[in-house]
């Protein structure tokens, strides 16, 4: 009786130590801890392998992953580079046989699916509800080699291709309240890691995440499995329009909104405790102040967009492969900007976070979102303590990384709709777009808790609205341009990753100097004129 009181009274100690309510920290048992001894990395981009192949792969790493991560996926160059950040020592595999041979599983049993049909989401979200390994395997291959290692067949879920509530109607599979994961079954590798990690729900519908007209009900029945102000969304919807359906589902329902993920390999295994990593805040130089015997100037900040796009910064936007414009463009540094970027990354991956912090020159500057812990429009919460509570976890999320400002995007909600996240101590304004066209506040200021809440003017985004040469003759002709006690003083540019990039912002400020009316400033040198010359 003694005893059993005394293990209560760990197990009890042990969960209060657990970082609780912050975005994935249900994931781990708490013995997760940060950087990985020795992680076997399967090659994928130099083996060929089947989709069905990496998908067991990477249901078998998420399981092991749920006490520390052993076991990753390299389908390109990016994916490598940010499994070095939590593993200084790697061993290469090129086959699940050959994984199942360094990485033996005694307790493994496998469910049977059919890949590219609903029974993919059924299976995953199987294996993520199971405490138990269990490996999804969609190909007679697969199945051959887990038989020959000794596993045998737990489910055989082949026959629920036409049923995508199959996993929602299991009133015996317990989902995680925390985490939902919206992964299209034709793509099934990225994501099924972090599903079965934290033990979250996989699902797909055919059409719009909030009103599929085949299944009305499927997004309503996984997003309410969610609880409100506690919750994120992962992954990515189908349908015509999935970011305003999928980021409005999310936001209403009341999880912190969604993070675009649905091509981000090795989820799970990236997502370390974040405690353990050391984050260093951004590097800040403080602003020389303006001469006062010179004439006042118009303040500009450029804003590169998407850093809410997850999947896009664990691929392509930080290539290490040579120059694409973005992040790894040889222009970056010749002029001050600003970068959106998913304070998430702070938990979901946190030494990818700090490589970037780590990579940042002088004239980068780094603000959150949009909008915050994930993509949600802040003006379509459920209730003010559901923004609360997004309020809180983002502020936390900026803390580590240093941020200070955050870009909101809205679904045609004004300056007042931001205002749970300025009553947060270390979030000093916002940089507010609408989601249809970003710029639709024209520059207009407006101050809420004292705090500055800037609209963005005028998009550098082909072919919509401004290229290079337009924009710098429509600031040329704005009206009162250098008075700085009024928002005509100050231009945000949000500036389009699709089509723009650093070249072209370096191009336009040569221009603008060549002008002399101009300054173009980091974000929060901007906020922080407004601030002080803005007459509210
Ligand atoms: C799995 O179920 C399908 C559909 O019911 C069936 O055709 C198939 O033979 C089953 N496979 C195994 C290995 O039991
Ligand atoms: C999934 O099942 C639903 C019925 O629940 C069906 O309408 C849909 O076509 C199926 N999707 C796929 C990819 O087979
Ligand atoms: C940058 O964008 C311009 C077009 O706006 C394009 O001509 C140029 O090739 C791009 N540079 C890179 C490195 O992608
Ligand atoms: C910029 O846009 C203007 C107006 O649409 C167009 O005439 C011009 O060719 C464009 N410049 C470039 C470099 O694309
Ligand atoms: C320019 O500023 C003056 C006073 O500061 C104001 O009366 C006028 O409306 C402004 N012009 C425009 C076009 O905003």
């Amino acid at each position: 009786m003694k005893l059993n009181l005394a293990l209560s009274a760990i197990a009890l100690l042990s969960q209060a130590l657990l970082p609780e309510g912050h975005l994935f920290s249900s994931c781990t048992d708490g013995s997760s801890g940060g950087k990985v001894d020795n992680l076997l990395i399967v090659r994928a981009d130099k083996a060929s392998l089947t989709t069905s192949e990496k998908l067991a792969i990477s249901t078998y790493s998420g399981y092991l992953a749920r006490t520390s991560p052993q076991l990753a996926l390299v389908t390109k160059p990016e994916d490598l580079a940010w499994l070095n950040t939590i593993s200084e020592t790697t061993t290469d595999s090129n086959n699940l046989d050959d994984v199942l041979s360094k990485i033996p599983c005694d307790k493994c049993t496998y469910v049977l699916c059919e890949i590219g049909s609903n029974s993919t989401s059924a299976g995953i979200s199987f294996a993520s509800a199971s405490k138990d390994p269990v490996i999804v395997a969609t190909s007679d291959e697969v199945v051959t080699v887990l038989e020959a290692h000794g596993i045998t067949m737990n489910m055989n879920l082949t026959d629920t291709f036409d049923d995508a509530f199959w996993a929602l109607d299991q009133s015996d599979l317990d989902f995680s309240n925390h985490l939902s994961i919206i992964q299209n079954v034709n793509n099934p590798v990225p994501l099924s890691d972090l599903s079965v990690k934290c033990g979250a729900l996989n699902w797909w519908g055919e059409g719009d995440c909030e009103k599929d007209p085949q299944l009305p009900s499927l997004p309503a029945r996984a997003l309410n499995l969610l609880t409100p102000g506690d919750s994120v969304v992962l992954g990515w919807g189908g349908g015509d329009d999935p970011e305003w359906d999928c980021v409005h589902a999310s936001t209403s329902y009341g999880s912190f909104g969604m993070i675009a993920t649905d091509q981000a390999i090795n989820a799970g295994v990236l997502n370390i405790d974040a405690e353990s990593v050391g984050l260093t805040p951004q590097k800040r130089k403080p602003a020389a102040p303006q001469d006062p015997d010179e004439s006042p100037k118009h303040t500009i900040s450029f804003v590169m967009s998407d850093g809410d796009n997850v999947q896009w910064i664990l691929n392509d936007w930080s290539a290490e492969t040579g120059n694409n414009g973005w992040w790894s463009s040889e222009d970056r540094g010749k002029v001050k900007m600003g970068w959106t970027l998913s304070p998430s990354l702070g938990s979901l991956a946190p030494t990818v976070l700090k490589a970037i912090l780590d990579g940042a020159t002088e004239n980068d500057q780094i603000i959150a979102g949009p909008s915050g812990a994930a993509y949600a429009f802040v003006n379509d919460f459920p209730d003010d303590a559901t923004f609360d509570a997004f309020s809180a976890e983002t502020s936390y999320l900026m803390d580590m990384a240093g941020m200070k400002i955050v870009n909101v995007l809205n679904d045609e909600g004004w300056a007042e709709s931001t205002k749970n996240l300025l009553e947060q101590d270390n979030i000093d304004g916002v940089f507010l777009y609408e989601y249809n066209g970003y710029s639709e506040l024209e520059g207009a200021i407006s101050f809420v808790n004292n705090k500055p809440v800037v609209g963005g003017r005028f998009n550098l985004w082909s072919p919509n609205f401004y290229n290079v040469t337009t924009l710098v003759t429509a600031l040329a002709e704005l009206p009162n341009l250098t008075d700085i006690t009024s928002s005509d003083g100050y231009t945000v540019i949000p500036v389009h990753a699709w089509s723009h990039n650093v070249t072209d912002i370096v191009e336009a400020a040569q221009l603008l100097e060549e002008d002399g009316r101009f300054d173009i400033v980091l974000p929060e040198e901007l906020l922080r004129r407004v601030a002080e010359n803005v007459i509210q």
